[in-house]
């Protein structure tokens, strides 16, 4: 990976390599974004599993969400009074999440950066949100990813993957089995998973019920 990494103003992926997924598109992540048309995974709210989770206290301390796109996920925890910072490659969605702050006076941050790069925030997070990131990388991208995501996540801190599942009618374009998040988090990478549940991820393609999901809850010892 180029040691240019986090801007999009020279060429199109900033620098990076692209991502598994920006190959097979043909295009980088940014050019998703666009101001009349909502990407397909842009539902304009959050997530009703981070609703949920958040309503039962499940975010605490320093929040980072990675691969935020527009915010509504890093929004609603912020304007929970939760500290946050949103972290995305895409600079467009950028641009769209910090228009949202500002016009709902919500404080947050967002900022670009590499989330196979974390560790270059130099900042450390009690609670790690991935709403639909990990199930876009393939097997040979997950471990940087998981190593990056332990970088920047506290002792006795908490992620949580919320990915498109391999289970049931309708599945999301990019299904993950439970095994392969066992695989990806566990002890020889510095993880505990401590539950994984089936969940339902909304998206503008599918019906209100939204795409079967895994809400995958993984603790950092
Ligand atoms: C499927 S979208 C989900 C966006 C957002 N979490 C949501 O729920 O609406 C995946 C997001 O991850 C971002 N992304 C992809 N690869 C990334 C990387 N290497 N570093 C940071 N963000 C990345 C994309 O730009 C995109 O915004």
């Amino acid at each position: 990976m180029s040691e240019r990494s986090g801007t999009l103003a020279d060429e199109p992926f900033g620098g990076r390599h692209p991502t598994s997924h920006e190959r097979m598109a043909g295009q980088p992540w940014d050019a998703s974004y666009r101001r009349d048309e909502p990407a397909p995974w842009d539902i304009g709210q959050p997530q009703s599993a981070v609703v949920r989770l958040a309503s039962q206290g499940g975010f605490a301390g320093a929040v980072l969400d990675a691969g935020c796109g527009t915010g509504e996920n890093a929004l609603h925890l912020a304007a929970l009074g939760l500290p946050v910072l949103g972290v995305d490659v895409a600079e467009t969605a950028l641009a769209m999440a910090r228009a949202k702050a500002h016009d709902r006076a919500i404080a947050v941050e967002f900022a670009v950066a590499d989330a196979f790069q974390l560790e270059r925030l130099g900042r450390k997070f009690a609670t790690v949100l991935d709403c639909g990131l990990f199930h876009t990388f393939d097997g040979d991208e997950r471990p940087r990813y998981v190593a990056s995501l332990a970088s920047v996540t506290e002792h006795d801190g908490t992620l949580y993957v919320l990915c498109f599942s391999d289970e049931g009618p309708e599945t999301g374009p990019h299904p993950v089995s439970q095994k392969e998040l066992r695989a990806a988090f566990n002890s020889s990478t510095g993880w505990n998973v401590a539950a994984i549940a089936p969940e339902r991820v909304q998206t503008r393609f599918h019906d209100e019920h939204g795409a079967p999901a895994w809400l995958a809850t993984i603790k950092r010892p």
